[in-house]
């Protein structure tokens, strides 16, 4: 039987022993920050936000949240792709309007959007689907000149670039995935990335329960309040733990998963000049 996927976990067991022992004696470095700081290395993003969430999913609710989605919002995006796309911004009472993909490439078709967007339009979401940025470029452009915010769903794109630029870079909001089907993982978990200058301040506020406990854990309030409306994305230790080592395991994860694929495409490469037709560009 041929699995769907194969969870990557390598956690070296001294590795492990050190961080249970680290953790019983509270003196666990934070390695949600470690991996935040990592992913925008990766990213090579020095001023934006990056946040690590229990999923993909809760990374767009995330963002339907601050960007404060509601009920006379439509937001465009593609017929295919996965339901977390659309979920949170339901959720918030927006309408999503389903825009067809480029056969080519399966990405949203920039030649379509135009004809979809009225003066509900809110933003465009874009789905790097299998990790291709293509059309990302054109499809920024219509969202900048029709003054709308793009998303990218980028749950499948962690380690993709396009042009050279690392997919995530270039919306106002990135959402990645690191679920166990993705190729960097931790089980379950996401991270949110915020490009726009324009939501920062609200960004520590939303995502810890509508609290400024990131001042309190700072030094720079002595209680912590209740300030707007939030939710908790915060991940936990443990979880941002085994997901720092994947982080720093991208390479040989990767050098892996292209060996495999060399191995389908020789084996079933005879297939297509036997007249089988493959959607997509890997052929
Ligand atoms: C395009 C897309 N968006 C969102 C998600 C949701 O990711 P998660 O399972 O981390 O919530 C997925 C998961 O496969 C996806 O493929």
């Amino acid at each position: 039987m041929i699995h769907f996927n194969r969870n990557h976990i390598n956690i070296n067991p001294i590795k492990y022993d050190q961080f249970i022992k680290k953790r019983n004696e509270n003196s666990l470095p934070n390695y949600s920050q470690k991996c935040e700081e990592l992913i925008a290395k990766k990213l090579s993003v020095k001023k934006s936000i990056v946040k690590l969430t229990n999923s993909c999913t809760s990374a767009l609710e995330f963002v339907s949240q601050i960007a404060d989605f509601g009920v006379n919002d439509e937001i465009i995006m593609p017929s295919f792709t996965f339901v977390s796309s659309a979920n949170p911004f339901v959720l918030r009472g927006s309408t999503p309007v389903f825009v067809d993909v480029d056969k080519e490439t399966m990405n949203l078709d920039p030649k379509k959007i135009e004809s979809a967007i009225n003066n509900k339009t809110k933003a465009i979401l874009f789905v790097h689907y299998a990790g291709f940025g293509q059309n990302i470029e054109e499809v920024a452009a219509i969202a900048k000149k029709n003054n709308l915010l793009l998303i990218e769903d980028a749950a499948q794109a962690i380690g993709s670039f396009y042009n050279k630029r690392a997919l995530g870079t270039f919306g106002d909001f990135a959402c990645f995935s690191f679920h166990s089907t993705k190729n960097i993982s931790c089980g379950e978990g996401g991270c949110v990335v915020v490009n726009n200058r324009k939501y920062f301040n609200k960004v520590n506020i939303v995502y810890d329960k509508g609290t400024n406990r990131d001042s309190f854990f700072k030094g720079e309030v002595r209680k912590y309040q209740w300030l707007s409306k939030g939710s908790s994305y915060p991940v936990s230790e443990y979880t941002s733990f085994f997901l720092y080592n994947e982080l720093l395991q991208e390479k040989n994860i990767n050098s892996k998963r292209r060996a495999i694929w060399n191995q389908y495409y020789k084996s079933l490469k005879k297939l297509k000049t036997d007249g089988f037709t493959f959607h997509n560009m890997i052929f």
